[in-house]
């Protein structure tokens, strides 16, 4: 943890700033070793490996448990880097372009092995603070201590323990795996400050009824196997999801004439968009699919509302692949 982190972290409960109480070791700017506590309800949390941590036991209820915890180990697992990663990013946060980062301060909400925390970083953040429920936070921390402007925290995003500081906030793939994406997406938004703006990226409830009904009952089986059988297990569906994507759905899309062929072929925006990336990657969707045990698919409508709540202003809300919502607004 970087001293400058102060400037931001709260406590959770009296969302006063926090002492950094004790450092027992360091390694270069990096505090690895130490405490925070709160002068008011005295309330003391630790620093390890880097990484200040606000996840209590009574704050883990089971289900948001499960979910960090399958997140946990596959970020850990899957912690190589694409090339591609910044223009996925890009088309989850559009209107959004690199240049928009420029000295802004920014929140990423659900930041798993740290890939936008970096990328907000190197594309010109004043600071970015990444946090992560999961021990995800290994591999976040990993991968961005070396940039003096990230910051990695595990903690809820329920419960974030940061001030109403951020000139920007985004959340790429976690609201809807959270029991209430309501409500985080408001505790999100809460930490924007006002003049600041959110980017919110979920799954669409409109045209992946295929999903809901065939996929999430396999997944109530496959979220409760181990996840090194699952590894596995999982090698088989992103096999036939590769060979399709490498096939047909890429060759017909960037084919002459194939792109209005290619439009008829079920799924085709996404399975399009996927196959650009290489085996590792798309393992990795396959299995992000099959562990999570909560998967919401949000309506439009619904997804509308969520920015009517927090007053939101010069909302902008996208169709992206044609199974997911992206938007983005003025808080
Ligand atoms: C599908 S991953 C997306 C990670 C990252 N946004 C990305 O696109 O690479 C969802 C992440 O949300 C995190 N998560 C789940 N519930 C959370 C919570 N209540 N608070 C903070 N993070 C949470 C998980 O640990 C996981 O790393």
């Amino acid at each position: 943890m970087k001293r400058k982190l102060l400037d931001y972290l709260c406590c959770p409960a009296c969302a006063v700033r926090l002492d950094l109480t004790e450092v027992v070791v360091t390694e270069g700017e990096e505090i690895m070793q130490g405490r925070l506590g709160c002068a008011v309800c005295k309330s003391v949390f630790p620093i390890v490996r880097g990484v200040p941590r606000f996840v209590s036991s009574e704050l883990l209820q089971a289900d948001k448990a499960a979910t960090a915890e399958s997140f946990g180990w596959q970020w850990q697992h899957f912690t190589h880097t694409d090339e591609l990663y910044g223009d996925q990013f890009l088309g989850w946060i559009a209107p959004v372009e690199p240049n928009f980062f420029h000295n802004k301060i920014v929140l990423e909400g659900g930041c798993g092995k740290g890939r936008h925390t970096e990328l907000a970083a190197r594309w010109g953040a004043r600071e970015v603070v990444g946090v992560d429920l999961s021990s995800a936070v290994e591999t976040a921390f990993a991968a961005t201590r070396n940039l003096e402007n990230a910051h990695i925290v595990q903690a809820d995003l329920y419960h974030l323990p940061l001030a109403r500081v951020f000139d920007y906030a985004f959340s790429v793939g976690v609201l809807h795996h959270l029991p209430d994406p309501r409500a985080g997406f408001r505790s999100l938004a809460s930490r924007v400050k006002p003049g600041g703006h959110l980017s919110v990226w979920v799954y669409g409830a409109e045209n992946n009824g295929w999903i809901t009904r065939y996929i999430n009952p396999v997944r109530k089986v496959t979220s409760r196997i181990d996840q090194r059988t699952l590894l596995q297990a999982s090698k088989f569906p992103a096999a036939l999801m590769y060979l399709a994507t490498k096939l047909v759905y890429g060759p017909l899309n960037r084919g002459v004439g194939g792109r209005e062929l290619a439009s008829h072929l079920f799924y085709n925006d996404y399975l399009n968009a996927i196959s650009k990336f290489g085996w590792r990657e798309q393992h990795t969707i396959v299995f992000d699919h099959l562990v999570a045990p909560t998967s919401h698919y949000i309506s439009r409508e619904e997804f509308a509302e969520w920015w009517n709540d927090v007053h939101a202003s010069e909302v902008q809300i996208g169709w992206h692949n044609s199974n997911s919502w992206r938007g983005f607004g003025k808080i």
